[in-house]
Formats: structure tokens, sequence, C-alpha cells
């Protein structure tokens, strides 16, 4: 249980974001976005604006930055100004750098935009009639496909020969990250090249997204992210903001501070796409499960630059030999989607977990026994076994620990309130991504363990620590992490829950290496272990009984400090199993019998996630995600009006739960490390905290009122 090294200087205020840079001379850009959902730009009138107080300059289409596309290992990112299309409300369309703050943003409010403006289509449902087949995901696995038993010639026969069939559509909201810190960024050019301080969730993808951007030589640019306000996959890529300030701050030649306003965020970034999908579970008698359809449909913006994959995850979740998979994608004139939180499997949760508890209810059984009763020992149709699945466990644990034995089929009621129990279960894929990290023992018995990626809130500063005092055997008070800095060795994005694994193997083999070279050195001609055979154990160098820390070696040599990279990535595990993190989610829910308010009363997680490196931030990482999963369930949901604007993009309209709103939680792991995987035996917690919740809370009503509600967020108007 080790406390966040960086929670200090986070709440006391001395953590210093992106935009907490300052420089002499910087000056301020303000964004400018467009007011209508499709059409072109006819005309930008800046004549008010260039004689606006402190204003220095405007960019727009007809005076643009000159920006490239980058295309890096995540695909392409959009860069902002570089044709005058309109395809969402919100979108970026020019920037205005004063000398201060006020003086660009109250410039940008005299900005006079004319549009030629074309019908927008704004609403998923009104779209589902043109949707298009989603391209392969970005693994390169197809997004729809049947799975079939000998001698079945279709899905929907296997569904009709089922002895019970439930079937229906639910649909989820479309949402955004509203991480706490705003996209920002501050770009410095000198000598050197261009330094970005943005906070970002790997700073050397960063770094070479601008410096393509830009076209400029990579080792000359460096990015900046020590500490990073929220992340969730929308910080994954390169932001407008940061685009903008760095193309600002080279034509300029001076610093430039570029940050979105709160309600920017909700347009100009990316969030999460909106999806409807249709689910049918076919079962025998007993509850086994003899096929499973899952159709989604889900938006994206007009450049089809991201699919939600909400049916993706289903053939990961229960044994059944016919499966159909479809995943369709609509185009829409709406802000961009991409990764979030869970992307793909926080939805199809939605609709594939409250479609099982619809399925025990028609088969009159425990929602427990029936996921249970078709627990998978491998991926519908993939010869690959789990390397390790434990959700049985998890179940069994969780049930007792949350009195689950006390669940009656029609809730109870308590007073006013009617109360219900709701389960799920998660899923999330251990994923890994290439990582270097570099081990450096000082000659005074301290060692640094530095990366390039990023703690996005996550805890990993805390687990380089604490994996690298492992790795070398050392106190941890003597290991100095450091991360978020390109000019560091490129760790790897802390995206897809993979931090810890990726960062956590790359350590494993830089401090066996810098071991290594320091027995190497400590036996050297001349050196105090000359010829002798030496090991190391306790930070100590030894031999014959005679020892010495790595400090006084370093001393004896002269030398200040021996350093090693360690590089990992994924390799040959992936041809020999199937790696996932499962859990059993609980939560208890409590209806207003009079009011119809829904409140969450209790939860649990119990979650077999590997090893657990950090029980505190691990536990804070699940908490978070539940949370999350309530929020989902019950609160976020943006709202479009027919212009394509959001009517609630900011943090008064855009509903998120407050203290009053989560009660108890409780989290438990069941821990398994999970070394076929990767060496520290860590599969990575938090995006897997929210994938079950929705589903749990929704399942809980229903268990609650008898009323199942098939979309999110449900609202006090569905409980009437
Ligand atoms: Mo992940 S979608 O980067 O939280």
């Amino acid at each position: 249980m080790t406390s966040r090294l960086d929670g200090p200087l986070k709440v006391t205020g001395q953590a210093k974001y992106g935009a907490d840079n300052n420089f002499p001379g910087m000056a301020y850009g303000y964004v400018l976005v467009s007011t209508i959902a499709h059409g072109e730009i006819q005309g930008i009138d800046v004549t008010a604006v260039r004689s606006a107080p402190g204003v220095i300059d405007v960019y727009s289409p007809f005076d643009p930055p000159v920006l490239r596309t980058p295309n890096t290992q995540f695909g392409e990112t959009w860069v902002p100004l570089q044709d005058k299309e309109i395809t969402y409300y919100g979108q970026p369309i020019g920037l205005v750098v004063a000398e201060t703050y006020e003086q660009a943003r109250d410039a940008a409010m005299t900005v006079e935009v004319t549009y030629h403006e074309r019908p927008a289509l704004t609403s998923l449902e009104d779209g589902l009639a043109t949707a298009e087949d989603a391209p392969p995901g970005f693994d390169g696995s197809p997004q729809t496909f049947d799975i079939l038993a000998p001698g079945v010639s279709s899905i929907e026969e296997a569904l009709r020969a089922s002895p019970v069939m439930v079937e229906a559509t639910y649909s989820t909201a479309t949402q955004n990250h509203a991480a706490m810190e705003p996209h920002s960024a501050v770009a410095v050019w000198d000598s050197g090249g261009l330094t970005v301080y943005s906070g970002n969730q790997g700073a050397h993808l960063q770094a070479a997204e601008l410096a393509q951007a830009l076209d400029t030589d990579p080792s000359s640019v460096r990015s900046v992210n020590p500490f990073v306000g929220g992340a969730f996959g929308g910080k994954a890529r390169t932001s407008a903001a940061a685009f903008l300030a760095a193309a600002a701050a080279r034509t300029l030649d001076r610093p430039v501070k570029v940050v979105l306003s709160r309600e920017q965020v909700f347009t100009a970034t990316a969030g999460r796409a909106a999806t409807v999908q249709k689910v049918a579970l076919g079962a025998a008698a007993d509850g086994s499960l003899v096929a499973i359809r899952h159709d989604a449909w889900s938006s994206t913006p007009m450049d089809r630059s991201f699919v939600e994959p909400a049916a993706h995850s289903t053939r990961e979740y229960y044994a059944t030999q016919n499966l159909a998979i479809s995943q369709k994608m609509v185009p829409l004139h709406l802000p961009p989607v991409t990764f979030m939180r869970a992307p793909g499997e926080a939805t199809g949760s939605f609709a594939l977990e409250s479609a099982m508890d619809e399925l025990a209810v028609a088969l009159n059984m425990d929602p427990i026994e029936l996921r249970m009763k078709n627990d998978s020992t491998a991926p519908v149709g993939k010869d690959l076994s789990w390397s390790g699945k434990h959700l049985d466990e998890c179940f069994r644990i969780g049930a007792e620990r949350f009195g689950w034995a006390d669940r009656t089929p029609h809730g109870r009621a308590d007073g006013d309130w009617l109360v219900g129990l709701g389960t799920a279960s998660a899923m999330f894929p251990a994923l890994r991504f290439p990582a270097s990290v570099r081990i450096t023992l000082r000659d005074d018995d301290t060692a640094e363990v530095a990366t390039s990626g990023a703690d996005p809130g996550t805890g990993l500063l805390t687990v380089l620590s604490l994996v690298g005092a492992e790795s070398l055997d050392i106190p941890q008070d003597r290991i100095t992490p450091r991360l978020g800095d390109s000019a560091l060795p490129p760790g790897g994005m802390s995206g897809g829950s993979t931090g810890t694994a990726s960062a956590g193997s790359a350590i494993m083999l830089a401090a066996s290496q810098v071991i290594d070279d320091l027995v190497a050195l400590a036996s050297s001609p001349g050196a105090p272990f000359e010829g002798r055979d030496v090991a190391y154990a306790d930070g100590r160098v030894q031999a014959d009984g005679q020892t010495m820390t790595f400090g006084e070696l370093l001393r004896a040599v002269n030398r200040p400090s021996v350093d090693a990279i360690g590089s990992s990535a994924p390799g040959e595990e992936m041809t020999k199993h199937s790696f996932s993190s499962f859990g059993a989610q609980f939560c208890e829910v409590r209806v207003h019998r009079l009011t119809r308010e829904a409140r969450v009363s209790r939860m649990l997680s119990v979650f077999d996630a590997g090893r657990i490196i950090n029980a505190k931030t691990a536990r804070s990482q699940i908490i978070g995600g539940m949370i999350w999963g309530v929020s989902a369930a019950l609160h976020e949901g943006l709202e479009v009006e027919e212009n394509g604007r959001f009517a609630n993009a900011d943090l008064a309209g855009y509903l998120l739960p407050v203290n009053a709103d989560i009660s108890d939680v409780d989290v438990h792991f069941v821990e398994h490390p999970d070394t076929l995987h990767n060496s520290v035996g860590a599969r990575g917690v938090g995006e897997i905290g929210m994938v079950g919740m929705a589903a749990a809370v929704a399942n809980a009503i229903y268990n609650a009122t008898g009323t199942r509600v098939r979309h999110i967020p449900i609202m006090i108007e569905d409980l009437l």
C-alpha cells in the first residue's frame, strides 16, 4: 500500500501541469470554433480583431499555419485550419493570438464568420439507414464475423432453435472525457528546437506527431508532461491546442500558450460515440448459451476516423457455439470520437450484460448462476485459451461479500425506497506496448528509473519506483522515478490499461542489465573485486564475504553512475495464449417509490487482473472506473440540439456524480500473477473498473422496480 508519490504535489497545487508553465514574452492564443455543424466557411472578417487591444496575429483557414497531417503507429491525427470545410459544431476554425489571454478571448468574440451552410445529420437514429460497415479494428481483426457450429447455416437458425430466446435493442449516449485539465499547451522555440508542455498519454508520441505536423527534425522536438490532469484516451493524440501553439510560436518567434475553454473541450477534442446495439441470446432450458448475436451501430465523425467497437468484445465473455457480431458506423456531423475509457468494452457490456440479465429472468435463473454456467476457457472461435481466468472465483467471493444470497427476484422495500441488487461480468483485454526504461545507479546509493511515458493519474510514477526497487533489491525511497519527457527513453502509451505491464517489463530488463554492468565493473582490472566472482544482492556487490554498496563501488572506481536501458515489447506469448482480465461487479440501487430517483447505495467489484503492484493506486483506479460506470448509467450524456450544438457542453449541464451520488464502494482483487503475459505478472487495471457497472446499475434498477431500461443514462422519467 504505497501512496502515490505525486499526490502531495497535486493536492498542494505544486504540480506544474502543461499550462502552468510561463515564459518571458509569452503570447496567448484563443481558439475560435464553428457555430454550424456542416458547410463551408465563406469568409472570416478579422478587421476588428486585428485592431483590438493587444492582438498580435490571427490564423484561420484563409491564413493558416502550415501543418501536415501526422501519421504514427496509431494512425492519422487531425490538424486544424487546413481547409474551409465544417463537419461539426464547435470545430476549431481559427486562433487569435494576443499579449494576454483576456485580450485574445475578447478579440475572438469580434470575429465575423460567414458560412455557406448545408443540412447536417446529427442524430444516430436518423443515420442508421445509411450506416456503413466498420473497417477492421486497430489490431487488424475483423469487426463483423460469424462463428457457427457444424451443420448450422446461420445465426438466425441457431437462435430459432434455442428453447429460450431474448432479443432487445440497447443504446448508449455520446459522452466526453471531460478531463479536469483542459487540453492545453505552451510551446517554446529556441535554438535547440521546439519544447511543448502539454498533458498527453505518451510524451514521445506527442513529440513524434508534432515533428511530423511541423515538418521538422524529430530530434529537435521535446514534449514535456510530468503531470497530466486526466486523459482516459482523450489525450492519446496531440490536441488542436498543441498544434496551434507550436505553429504560432514558430511563426511569431515567441512562446505561445493555448488553453481550450471548458466548453471547447467538449467539441474541439474528441469524445465517446453514441451506440445502438441489438443483442439476441438463445439458450437451452438449463441456461447454456446456444447462440449470441450482437449487432452494433456507433456514431463516427464525417472523416470516419474512429469506430467504437461495441460488439467486438462479446466473443470474450461466454462460451457458445454460435456467435455473430456485426459492427457498423454511422457518420454524423458531430465532434470527433476516439478512445474513451474502455472504448467498446464499456458500451458493449451495457448491452450484453443487460441482455444476460434479461435471459436470467426469462429462464427464472439466478444471474450469477447463468453467467457461471457459460464461463469460457477461451474466446469464442479461438483455440488459444486464456493465460488465466478466475471469473468464477470473482463471482464466488463477490456474492459472499455483497450478500447476494439475500437477493430476491423482485427486490425489497425499505420504507419508501425500492431496493434492488444487480450484477454484471467485466472483461478487458490485457495489452502491452513497446516500452524502454533507463535505470541509472548513482554513487550516492540512489537509483533513477526513467521513461518518457505518462502518468495521467494512473499511479505509473509510483509503479516505476516500486518495480524499480524490487528489481534492484533496494528500498523504494532510494529510487527517483521520472517520466513525462520525450527526452527520456520512449515509454509505452498510458492507454489501454497497459502502463504497468509495458513499463514494468522494461524495468526488469533494465535492472538486470545494469546489475550485470555493475558486477562487470566491480571485477574489472583495478576495481575492488578485480578478477573475482561477484554477486549482487540487497543493493550490494559481494565476493568472498566482502561487500560494498553499489554507491561505494562507484565511488571507489571514480564513476558517478552506471546506467542501462531495458526495452520490451509484446512477443511470442501472443501466439500461445489469450490474455484478458475479468471481474464480477455488483451494485445495490434504491429507487424512491414516489420521486423515482435512483441512487446507488453500495457497489463492489472483484477483479482478476494478474498481480497487483500497488494495492492502493490499483484500488483507486478501479474505484474511478466504477464511479464512471455509475456516471454513464445515471448521469452522463451530451444532448445534441438539432443544429448539432451540444446543449450541455459545460460542467453545469454535463452531469457527473458528486460525493452525494456515491456512497459505499468496495474493491477486491483475486491475485493470480500472470507471468505468461509479462514478467511482472500484472495485466493492468483501470479501464476494467467501469466495464460492467452500467449494466449492473440497470439490472439492479430492474430488480428494484421491474422496469427494464435499455438505454443510458437512465433518467427519472424512465422510471415513472
Ligand atoms: Mo484509455 S481509452 O486510454 O482510458
